[in-house]
């Protein structure tokens, strides 16, 4: 009892003491909120579309014969186990093969035919690119579809304007003599050729919108857009126009929070396209196994 009451005593007495319980309860408070207000329910695995492709995609269009199972479910009863799980290793290791295969034909693309591309085509390509994991689930990205060929061709000019500057005076001997046996120059007809011109956008961290690691995410999900486009046939290059975002960020109309991260030249390839004869680090070479 005389605890108690001096305790309250010290506590009338002590502004510094009422400040601290004040913020703690105010902290609490807050704290219970925002967990109410941003809180995401968990929900199973197998659920895994999100909403956002509801608008192309829906559940029913999600591969029922994936190579693994997601829970139990493919594993009936114990004697069917051991075929089973055979049966699923075959598959993957054919999936794993065909989808090697698949990626180590792309290349990048400099000479595109004018062939137009489906736009649906394109939306579901993007859509594709749009499921990439990002940094606290931000989605710091924004893929801008050009078609529009007044549109390419400022582009290019914008593009064309920079590199000449770049080759003449800003690259390093070290890197044109890299750049050598791709016998890229300052001349980029392909902005015009190519009948997509994608520009990826990154979005920075500035007014209302956070983002965190924004240059990994993009780049992951610029990934999956390349992965995406070798499934369909279609080719790009990946490329990054020095000096020239500002001018095309500006063109474009995108906010002064968008960064040009990519400009991704989209359509079928020439008949008669050419690519470097490059070859691949094995992959003893670049795995490390411990
Ligand atoms: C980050 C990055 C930037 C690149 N920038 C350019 C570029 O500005 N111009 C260009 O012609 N190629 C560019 N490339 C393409 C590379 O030259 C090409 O990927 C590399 O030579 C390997 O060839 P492959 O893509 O056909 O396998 C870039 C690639 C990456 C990953
Ligand atoms: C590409 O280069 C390799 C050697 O690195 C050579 O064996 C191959 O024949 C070349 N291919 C073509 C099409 O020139």
């Amino acid at each position: 009892m005389t605890d108690a009451f001096t305790l309250w005593s010290l506590f009338k007495d002590s502004t510094t003491l009422q400040a601290v319980l004040g913020s703690l309860i105010g902290f609490l408070v807050m704290h219970l909120f925002q967990q109410r207000r941003t809180a995401v329910p968990n929900m199973p695995m197998d659920e895994r579309l999100m909403p956002g492709y509801r608008g192309g995609l829906s559940a029913a269009t999600m591969p029922s014969d994936l190579p693994f199972s997601m829970g139990s479910k493919s594993q009936k009863t114990k004697n069917s186990k051991q075929p089973e799980k055979q049966k699923q290793k075959t598959e993957m290791l054919k999936r794993a093969t065909d989808f090697a295969n698949l990626l180590s034909r792309r290349r990048s693309c400099r000479q595109f035919s004018e062939r137009p591309v489906d736009p649906e085509v394109v939306r579901l390509l993007v859509t594709a690119a749009g499921s990439s994991p990002s940094g606290a689930h931000t989605e710091p990205w924004t893929y801008v579809c050009v078609t529009n060929e007044l549109m390419k061709r400022r582009i290019r000019e914008i593009v064309e304007e920079e590199e000449e500057i770049n080759y003449a005076r800003r690259m390093s001997a070290e890197w044109k003599a890299d750049l050598a046996k791709l016998r890229t120059s300052w001349e980029k007809p392909y902005l015009t050729e190519a009948p997509v011109i994608v520009v990826l956008m990154r979005q920075r961290s500035g007014g209302e919108a956070q983002h965190y690691y924004s240059e990994i995410s993009v780049s992951i999900s610029a990934g999956l857009f390349l992965a995406a486009v070798q499934n369909v046939g279609l080719c790009t290059l990946t490329s990054t126009p020095m000096n020239a975002g500002p001018a095309l960020r500006r063109l474009l109309g995108r906010p002064p929070n968008e960064k040009v991260h990519l400009l991704l030249p989209l359509g079928y390839a020439a008949h008669n396209a050419q690519v470097p004869n490059l070859t691949r680090k094995p992959v003893e070479k670049i795995m490390v196994n411990i």
